[in-house]
This record gives C-alpha cells, structure tokens and sequence, in this order.
C-alpha cells in the first residue's frame, strides 16, 4: 500500500520504517526541516536500537521517502497516519494543536477517498473532532475514513514492539476502513481487536493510566517495607507469581517519566474533569509518582545531612534505558533540586548526554560512570541501563570519597554491595 505518516518521532519514525519494511510504500512527514534533511540522508536524530539501520535499508530499496510537504504526502497515500506530539499544556489538557492542524491540511489536499488512522494518543472523542475539522475543509464529494489506531510501542524495544505487537486496537466506522486497516496490519500476524472509534481511544489512555497506577502502587508498598525492615523486590515478586496480578510494572524506584505516562495521565484526568468524573484514583497515581521523586531525595540528605558543597554523581538520565529520552526524566528533576540545593553534580548517561547538555547547564558531564564517582560523595543510579549492573566495584570504591550508593532504580543486592564495603540504599529494600 501507499501510506504516509505524518509526524516522524519515535512513533511515526519506528511506525514508518517498519510498514516500509513489511513491503509498503512509506512517506514519513515531519515539518521539522532540519529532521527531514538528517533523514534523507539515513540519520536518525534519535537513539532507538535498530532504527537507523531500518530506515537506511528501506531508504536504498526507495520503500521509505522523507518530506516536509503534507501536500506531497497525501496526494500519494491512500492512507495517512498521524502521528504527531500531543503535550500537555498548562491545564493539564492534552494540546491537539498539531493534530488539528495536520487534519486541516490533509482535507485540503485529498483527491480522493483516503483513510485517515489517527495514532497520536489523544482523549476520548479526538477522531470525532477531526472527523468534524476534515469534513469542514475537504473539497466536495470527496469522501474518507477516520480511524483511531493507539500506538503501544516503548522507547528502547519499539521496533519488536511495532513487529511483535500484544495487540492491535483498531476503532472503525465503517467496513472499507476496517477492511483497509486490517490488511495493512495482516503480515503482522497479531491479535487485532476491532472496536467503535471511542471505545479504541479510551483503551489507549485505559491502559497507560493502568500502568501508571501498578508503578504507583509498588511504590507505595516500597514506603511500607522501609517502614518495617521487608523486601519490595520480594513482596513484588511474591505478589506477579499471581497470574490474575502479573509480574510487569512491579519494580519499585524514582517513579515513572518518559513522554507518555506522566502527559497521558495528566490528559486524561483532564477529559475525565470535562466529562464531570472526578478520577479520584488516577490523582492519587499522580501524587504518589511525585512523592517518589522526593523520597529519593530524601534518602539521599539523610545519608549526606547537608547537600549544599557536596559531589554527587548521578548514573543514568534518560527516563528509562535503552532511550535518549528526558522527557519527563525523574531523573533530571533529581538533578535539578540537588543543584538546587548546591550540591555540584557530575552525570553520566550512554546515550542521552548530548539532549541533556542543553537541559542541565549548571551539571558536569563526565565521560563515564567513574569519572562522575570520582570524589563523588555518593553515587546515585537514576536509570536502570544494563552496563551499570555490571560494574567494578573495586574501581568504583575508589573513586567514590565515601562508598554510598543510592540505589534509586533497585538494581543491586544491597546485601552483596555491603559485602564488598559499600552502603547501599535501595528503594524499599528495607535499609533506610
Ligand atoms: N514515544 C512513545 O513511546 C509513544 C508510545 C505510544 C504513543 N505515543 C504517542 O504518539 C504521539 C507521538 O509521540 P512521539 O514520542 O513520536 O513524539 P515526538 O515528539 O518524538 O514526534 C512528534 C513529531 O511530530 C512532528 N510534528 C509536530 N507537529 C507537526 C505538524 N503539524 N506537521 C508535521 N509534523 C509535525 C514533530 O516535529 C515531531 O518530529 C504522541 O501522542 C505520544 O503520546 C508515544
């Protein structure tokens, strides 16, 4: 099929690359020029495994194109995704600026029937709206489809994701756009669940405003266990051998971040408010997240008193490994109260140092984890990349002024690390 995607993040990008590779012909738009002029070339101004390596591949066997003309895109496309940012505003609400805007310009370019898939996560009633804004701006007797597609993918396994889907949720009207869809997404060979266009949009911000609540959840038992001298890890693991519970989003920490839960969360409360239902315990979810993010920081000043002229090094700072990502990072909010404070701190990331340059001015970049704990006062590990689990501790002992650990992320045994002479604080390991 001809396909354009319109808006090419993480989402459209992987969303793109991956139908191109399935055999279609992709368009991705974006109206960030210089984005598209790194893309023409095969440059992915992201860090998601795989992609770049995708994208080259389908660029030589001309199944994927870049542009920045939506005009381009849809006069070729017999179907077009939008997959563009929705952040939140200042209200809470979801911004639907740019799917608005996007929707207007495919009506005044369509010369035919097209199917529009609306993949950007947006409150209940977001296809309705554009629906609504097409047909006010298509030319006469032109006729279309809306479809509401939410995306599950995660930053840092997006492409598996995209490929190896739980599930596909399509919300169709009518039965060529259901018969178009889901032949799109047939060589994917996984589950499709058709549903009304509201039901598909409600199950996107259903389901993330799920997780969000198990993360909540285990954070709060976290508390308890510090409490009483028990095991989060034990208690969570105790708990996911409950099939009707489920091992996943069990792992207590600094909170959840990224680009999606903490905006999703925030947006749908928002059309919850407007709908005149208090949803009492996703704002529970929300407060407790950013208790979280404080309960760090505190373990940290009851280890050290005084933060003010103290070294820390902080290892990890996208919001979850595998990613550049810092939207919504727990981590840089960490960073910027220990500043804050006075402390000086020395950072390390794989992979998102060059984004957290620009955010986090005040902090010292450093080349590696040991250079961030040399005459550190304490190391805190703030996200859970692979190659921190596996340090030298030896080195790292003496790089470290003191050999306190903050284990914000809970990916050591705070038992084996006392071992080989550290303090070690977890997050619920009932040690402080
Ligand atoms: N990132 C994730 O893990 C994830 C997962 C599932 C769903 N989502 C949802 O998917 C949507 C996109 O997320 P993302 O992470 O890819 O965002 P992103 O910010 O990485 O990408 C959005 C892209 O859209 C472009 N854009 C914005 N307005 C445009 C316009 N008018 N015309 C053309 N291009 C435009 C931006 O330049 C940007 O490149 C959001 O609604 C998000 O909540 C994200």
């Amino acid at each position: 099929m001809n396909i354009s995607i319109i808006g090419s993040g993480y989402v459209g990008l992987v969303t793109g690359a991956c139908f191109a590779e399935l055999g279609n012909k992709v368009i991705c738009v974006d109206n960030d020029v210089k984005k598209i002029s790194c893309l023409k070339k095969g440059v992915v101004p992201i860090y998601e495994p795989g992609l770049e390596e995708l994208v080259k591949l389908n660029l030589k066997n001309k199944r994927l194109k870049f542009t920045s003309s939506i005009k381009a895109a849809v006069m070729a496309s017999e179907v077009i995704f939008i997959a563009v940012g929705t952040p939140t505003l200042e209200n809470g609400e979801a911004d639907l600026t740019g799917i608005e805007n996007v929707a207007r310009s495919i009506a005044q370019n369509m010369d035919g029937y097209r199917l529009i898939v609306e993949k950007s996560t947006a409150p209940v009633e977001t296809c309705a709206w554009v629906k609504k804004t097409i047909s006010i701006y298509i030319k006469k007797g032109r006729k279309f489809d809306v479809v509401s597609n939410p995306e599950f993918l995660r930053e840092g396994s997006a492409i598996n994701d995209f490929t190896h889907p739980d599930r596909i949720i399509l919300g169709v009207e009518s039965q060529k756009a259901k018969q178009i869809i889901t032949s799109l997404y047939q060589p994917l060979n996984a589950p499709i669940l058709v549903t009304n266009i509201k039901s598909a949009e409600l199950i996107k911000h259903a389901s993330n405003a799920f997780l969000a609540t198990k993360i909540s959840f285990i954070n709060a038992i976290a508390r308890i266990c510090d409490k009483v001298g028990a095991d989060v890890k034990d208690v969570a693991q105790g708990m996911g051998l409950d099939n009707r519970i489920g091992r996943y989003f069990l792992h207590a920490g600094i909170g959840y971040g990224g680009s999606c839960f903490p905006k999703d969360l925030e947006a749908f409360i928002n059309i919850a408010d407007k709908l005149g239902y208090d949803f009492q315990i996703l704002k529970a979810v929300r407060n407790t997240n950013e208790e979280q993010k404080k309960f760090v920081l505190q373990k940290i000043k009851d280890e050290l008193w005084v933060i003010k002229d103290k070294t820390i090094a902080v290892a990890g700072l996208a919001f979850k490994p595998n990613t550049d990502d810092l939207r919504n990072a727990p981590s840089v909010d960490l960073v910027k109260a220990l500043l804050e404070e006075g402390a000086r701190v020395k950072v390390f990331d794989p992979k998102a140092m060059g984004k957290a340059r620009g955010l986090l001015k005040d902090a010292i970049f450093c080349n590696d984890l040991y250079q961030a704990a040399r005459a550190a006062d304490c190391l805190v590990v703030a996200t859970e990349w692979n190659e921190f689990k596996e340090l030298d501790f030896a080195r790292l002992k003496k790089m470290l002024k003191r050999p306190l650990v903050i284990d914000a992320r809970n990916i050591y045994d705070p038992k084996l690390l006392k071992e080989l002479g550290f303090t070690c604080i977890g997050v619920g390991r009932g040690n402080g």
